[in-house]
């Protein structure tokens, strides 16, 4: 199994082209896969979520230094290792084949981090113990893509957090094939169990950000039993 592992981060680091973003304290090298699926490039979502974590607004609401921070469908890496750099302990997740990705893009990165890294594999849905205790932070980019794991990622997202947790999702607004009625149908899920507030754009990056690219801010209802 490690053997099989060591060989498919070969492959990825082998058939990547790189791409530089800057961060408070350096410049990220992130590297993209030439070949695969959506989770091998970075979207502008992330960009959008990565600067803003690192803007004065977020910082004196929320703050990266020493929080616990999980990120969800990570794809390249880059949200969460920029949350790394800004000193938080981050565990960044996504499904197993994409794991050796973000491992490829931590270990380049290495020197960057102040806060920790860790990547790990975490399937929407699937069981989260291993994931406690409950973090402060989870930030999730450009993950309202898929009809089949709507319903597992809202799971995921309850079963993560509590009324403490800040929760922000960024995803890019499209406007072909079932991509609307995902979005209207996220929204529903996600309302039964969260109070969300769009960040408008005068609170994010003063370049990165852009009208189709929405970033909401979550708070786990406080249920009463
Ligand atoms: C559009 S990509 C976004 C990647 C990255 N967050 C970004 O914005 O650059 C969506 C990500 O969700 C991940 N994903 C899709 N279905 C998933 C599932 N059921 N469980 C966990 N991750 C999943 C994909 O592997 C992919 O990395």
């Amino acid at each position: 199994m490690k053997f099989k592992m060591a060989e498919l981060a070969d492959e990825i680091f082998n058939r990547t082209f790189e791409r530089e973003i800057e961060c408070k304290n350096g410049t990220l090298r992130i590297q993209q896969a030439e070949v695969g699926d959506e989770s091998c490039v970075v979207w502008d979502a992330a960009l959008v979520l990565a600067k803003y974590i690192q803007t004065d607004h977020f910082c004196s609401t929320d703050g990266l230094i020493n929080r616990r921070v999980i990120e969800l469908g990570a794809g390249t890496g880059v949200v969460g290792l920029i949350a790394a750099a800004c000193g938080a302990h981050v565990c960044c997740t996504d499904l197993p084949s994409v794991v050796p990705l973000i491992e490829s893009n931590r270990q380049i990165n290495q020197h960057l981090i102040t806060g920790s890294f860790t990547a790990n594999s975490l399937k929407w849905g699937q069981d989260v113990s291993t994931f406690q205790p409950t973090p402060g932070i989870i930030l999730v980019a450009d993950c309202i893509y898929y009809e089949e794991s709507l319903f597992p990622l809202v799971v995921t997202l309850c079963d993560l957090s509590d009324a403490n947790t800040t929760v922000l999702i960024c995803y890019e607004e499209r406007t072909t094939g079932n991509k609307p009625l995902l979005e209207k149908k996220f929204h529903e899920l996600v309302r039964e169990h969260f109070t969300v507030k769009e960040i408008p754009e005068e609170h994010q990056d003063p370049v990165y950000h852009s009208p189709d690219i929405h970033l909401l801010r979550l708070t786990k209802k406080d249920v009463k039993l």
